[in-house]
């Protein structure tokens, strides 16, 4: 009787890190083993699949206490060789060498874990025929496709406890605190810590903002008793008319400072800015994160199980289904500006320097 060939799993994470990435590789490894395949965690996210693969077979011991470690063990790299649009005719297609080594590998399905641009990446493997499913993953909530990613709500937790602690010392020193949070094109996190953390104004990347409108909107506090105000600024909000603010290259960086000169300038208030930074993506996940991608993790296995491939798992109200890759790939989430969460804030009085 011949030997029954190895059935093989492959997992990555790709892009920048997020609290539950150790989480969904735990779920993949334990859900994977238990239905009789061996997996191969690919090191360093696509890059990995270049040259000679590097991985490492993973067994349910290697999994071991991983549930509330942050950061991924299988490390991520953030673009890499596959930066740009795929060149078929380049001399050298990193597209096609990972493709290939997935198949040498005898990889039934391969899992990848992360946000657009992760998902576009894994979309052209498909194309090219490979047995690929992706994991939605960003702390910026900002994947369509699915409701929800993980990584969002310990976003979420640790800006909230930010803006817990500013306003007592804003409220002491009678003073405007601004606090920057991460988001690039989307303000899901400055709009949902705003609103659980009571802040006055929240700017974010969809609703263009005039610093003028935000400093009356101070004054008036003033003037009402309210001798303090925190301001919750997205890192890709930017003034009506303007452009976002990049510290160097693709990085953003300096709108909390410029609204924080800026107020202090028009107001005459003594005013601060913190930005949060990668604490938000730091450390424990949440057990809400814990669970999300233990789920995702378990659904990614068990849709190669069933034969599934070039889908993205997603969660829709309350249910873990897959959707096409093309869903999430090509445009993010945004805000819209009529959402009942801006409309609820509004009516909180919270102001979106508008
Ligand atoms: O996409 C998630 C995110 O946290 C963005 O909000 C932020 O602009 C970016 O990552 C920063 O990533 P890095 O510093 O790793 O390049």
């Amino acid at each position: 009787m011949g030997k029954t060939p190895i059935r093989r799993i492959g997992v990555l994470t790709s892009g920048g890190d997020a609290q539950g990435l150790n989480a969904v590789i735990r779920a993949v490894v334990k859900t994977a083993s238990g239905l009789g395949y061996e997996v191969l965690g690919i090191e360093d996210g696509f890059e990995g699949l270049i040259g000679e693969p590097h991985y490492r077979v993973m067994t349910s011991a290697d999994v071991r206490g991983l549930l509330p470690l942050g950061g991924t063990i299988l490390g991520t790299t953030n673009k890499g060789h596959f930066g740009g649009p795929r060149v078929p005719d380049a001399e050298f297609d990193p597209y096609s060498e990972a493709v290939q080594n997935i198949e040498r590998l005898g990889l039934k399905g391969l899992i990848t874990i992360g946000g657009e641009g992760t998902q576009s990446i894994t979309l052209e493997f498909s194309r090219m025929g490979a047995p690929v499913i992706g994991v939605p993953k960003t702390i910026d909530n900002d994947l369509a496709g699915t409701d929800r990613t993980f990584g969002f709500d310990t976003a979420l937790r640790v800006a909230t406890d930010a803006i817990d602690r500013l306003h007592t010392t804003a409220a002491s020193h009678d003073r405007v605190m601004v606090l920057e949070v991460m988001g690039r094109h989307a303000g899901w996190i400055a709009l949902h810590s705003g609103i659980a953390g009571g802040a006055d104004a929240i700017l974010i990347p969809e609703i263009p903002f005039d610093v003028n409108k935000v400093a009356a909107y101070v004054l008036e506090r003033d003037r009402t008793g309210s001798n303090f105000s925190i301001i919750v600024c997205a890192e890709g909000a930017f003034p009506k008319g303007g452009q976002p603010l990049y510290v160097t290259g693709n990085r953003l960086g300096g709108v909390g400072n410029f609204v924080s000169e800026q107020i202090e300038q028009i107001t005459g208030k003594e005013s601060r800015c913190v930005v949060l930074g990668h604490l938000q993506r730091g450390g424990p996940p949440t057990p809400a994160d814990r669970i999300l991608a233990t789920r995702f993790g378990a659904a990614a296995v068990n849709a190669i199980h069933n034969d599934i491939a070039g889908e993205l798992i997603a969660l829709r109200a309350q249910d873990i289904i897959t959707v096409p890759l093309e869903e999430a790939c090509g445009y993010v989430k945004v805000v819209r500006p009529h959402n009942d969460l801006i409309r609820t804030a509004r009516g909180m009085g919270v102001n979106f320097g508008i």
